[in-house]
């Protein structure tokens, strides 16, 4: 049994808006906000150094709390300031060469793609494409297949896009880079927090996450994975600093055997504070629980998109989650909206540059994405749905 009721009490936001928009940054409950207000504050009356030291197993904490989540060993977590941080410096990491092939979907990330084109730019790697499926997704036949035909460098996929509620099959595509030895680079920006993620099920190399999402933690956090055979090859950051490496010698340094290898020597301790009490937050309630309830939410809100005229929900693919893109013909979509923000109720706008090639075979310019998360209620979903209806073109 979920407390849905204390869920929402422990949250200050619940009390003043109806939050569809945790695909955006979700809101953050109270032990997480006051872990950040007691860490701010000791280190304005301590000093920031000092206060790092005194509250080390705190931040300690952090690590070992994330590696439960996700079931491997805090050596295996880099903090970092976003998902986008995280993934571009296990992408330095990588050394490229012309020619090299990165094999990724059509459904990735913005960031990510643009991350590749600049790589294509600079070091003349190739790009390269899985199918979509006609039911949405990629298409792990056609991933084979290019796999065996290109031998790719690096695969890279975006668990959950941004836009669409799709769970592209992470475990699947683990398993043949895990068989073929290909180093594999999972987004799992949007699935942290509402799906239960192992990552030794999953057999990725690196996996990038934000905290302000499904996990419900603040703005400017994220982590990285980083499995321990890639600790052991000696990948490291392009621009590994003196938190990821030791300069033992006027010409040498020795890069730091854990994935703080991956970290910047300076971080925000305050938001570390606050990621660690908004995993240990998760846990608490339970991934599984999580998941659970957000089906049901996203049900319901299919149910009463469904009975609007003329709107249709674009989210296709064999696993679904806890995002909802809808196709609202006839309204200008800032003022959906801003209309909604107007009833107390948060949404978020999609456009065709956040999911180019994805908006393109929709045949969309835009979408209204609302997703639900645990704490949401039935009567949330009902005045959503009505203002859905009210405020339609
Ligand atoms: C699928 C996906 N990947 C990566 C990101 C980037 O996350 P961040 O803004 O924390 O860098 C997002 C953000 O919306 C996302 O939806």
């Amino acid at each position: 049994m979920m407390d849905i009721d204390g869920y929402r009490q422990d949250t200050p936001g619940c009390a003043h808006r109806m939050h569809f928009n945790n695909a955006g940054a979700s809101l953050m409950p109270e032990p997480v906000i006051k872990a950040m207000q007691q860490y701010l504050e000791q280190e304005s009356i301590t000093g920031g150094y000092e206060t790092a030291e005194l509250r080390a197993a705190e931040i300690m904490g952090f690590y070992t709390s994330t590696a439960d989540l996700l079931n491997c060993r805090s050596q295996n977590i880099a903090f970092t300031s976003s998902a986008t941080a995280a993934f571009n410096i296990a992408l330095s990491s990588v050394p490229f060469k012309p020619g090299d092939v990165i094999l990724f979907a059509n459904e990735d990330y913005s960031s990510n793609q643009i991350a590749f084109l600049s790589l294509q730019k600079r070091f003349g790697v190739q790009l390269v494409r899985i199918d979509s499926l006609p039911e949405g997704g990629l298409d792990i036949a056609d991933f084979r297949r290019k796999v065996a035909q290109y031998r790719p460098r690096l695969v890279s996929i975006s668990h959950i896009p941004t836009n669409t509620g799709l769970v592209q099959p992470a475990a699947a595509i683990g398993a043949i880079c895990r068989k073929e030895g290909i180093l594999y680079l999972l987004d799992a920006c949007q699935s942290v927090g509402q799906l239960p993620i192992d990552v030794a099920a999953i057999g990725c190399d690196f996996m990038s996450v934000t905290m302000r999402k499904f996990l419900r933690g603040p703005r400017g956090a994220g982590f990285l994975y980083v499995a321990d055979h890639i600790l052991q090859q000696n990948y490291e950051p392009l621009f590994i600093d003196m938190r990821g490496g030791n300069w033992t010698q006027a010409n040498e340094y020795e890069p730091r055997n854990d994935a703080k290898r991956f970290e910047e020597w300076e971080l925000p301790y305050t938001l570390v504070a606050g990621s660690k009490a908004a995993i240990d937050y998760a846990l608490k309630v339970g991934v599984n629980h999580i998941e659970k309830r957000n089906q049901q939410l996203c049900s319901w809100v299919k149910e009463g998109l469904a009975g609007i005229e003329g709107v249709s929900v674009l989210d296709k693919g064999a696993v679904l989650s806890s995002i909802i893109s809808a196709k609202i013909p006839d309204t200008e979509p800032r003022a959906m909206l801003e209309g909604l923000r107007q009833r107390g109720i948060n949404t978020s706008l999609m456009f065709r540059n956040s999911a180019l090639i994805d908006f393109e075979r929709k045949n969309t310019d835009w979408a209204l994405r609302v997703s639900p998360h645990y704490f949401n209620t039935r009567e949330e979903v009902d005045l959503l749905v009505k203002s859905i209806a009210e405020l339609k073109g």
